[in-house]
């Protein structure tokens, strides 16, 4: 049941109390936990990019349609994709499965070969739909292991993605942001901590067969 109590207590923080921040442990099991994100094949086609200064989480606010959450949390993670994915991305993961677990290359050129050609038969806006639904399991992993560890976060869609790229310099590193997850500690006067969660009855989501 404890599990069940930590995703009652966690909700979509509307007002973080700016002056607590995240302890460099609290950050660390959460960058930690986004790169034990599962991926599809492995790839990690994403990247996460932690904002702690305050003036680029100022700079944010009219990209994220001034919904101040990106302004008084204590760090905004930002979920990204890669702008393309590529056949060293799978030269990359094969290289890392031999070195991390000394797999034979024999072993693993069939599905180093296999792979490169299914990306390569990609259209890019195929692999770009790919890469993002990535992002989104990573999303729901963070708030998650977020929850577990009484860290408040707020999940957003709601930004204007060139804007937050502009502002982040994130073409510079080849990425697009996808998602922003503000996350630290719900300010006391946050109306929404203390509302009751709306959720269907559970015989109209689940179907038992
Ligand atoms: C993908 C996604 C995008 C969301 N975007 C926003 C957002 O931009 N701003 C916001 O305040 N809440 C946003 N939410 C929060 C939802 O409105 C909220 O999770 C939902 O109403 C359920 O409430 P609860 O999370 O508090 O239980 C988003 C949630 C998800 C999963």
């Amino acid at each position: 049941m404890e599990i069940l109590e930590k995703l009652q207590w966690r909700y979509a923080t509307k007002k973080f109390n700016s002056d607590k921040k995240l302890s460099d442990k609290q950050l660390n099991v959460l960058i930690q936990a986004f790169n034990l994100t599962a991926t599809s094949y492995g790839l990690q086609t994403m990247k996460l990019v932690v904002v702690a200064n305050q003036e680029l989480k100022d700079s944010l606010l009219s990209s994220a349609y001034f919904q101040k959450q990106v302004v008084q949390a204590s760090h905004v993670l930002v979920l990204c994709i890669q702008n393309d994915i590529s056949e060293t991305d799978v030269d990359d993961y094969f290289d890392a499965v031999q070195t991390i677990r000394n797999t034979p290359e024999n072993v693993l050129i069939p599905f180093r070969n296999q792979l490169k050609s299914t990306i390569g038969n990609m259209q890019h806006a195929t692999k770009r739909e790919w890469a993002i639904r990535q992002t989104y399991i990573a999303l729901g992993n963070l708030m998650t292991v977020c929850a577990i560890e009484n860290i408040d976060s707020c999940p957003m869609e709601g930004f204007m993605p060139e804007k937050v790229d502009e502002v982040l310099n994130l073409k510079a590193h080849n990425l697009t942001s996808v998602l922003l997850l503000p996350v630290g500690f719900r300010a006391d006067d946050d109306m929404f901590s203390s509302f009751k969660k709306v959720r269907k009855p559970i015989d109209e989501v689940v179907i038992s067969l």
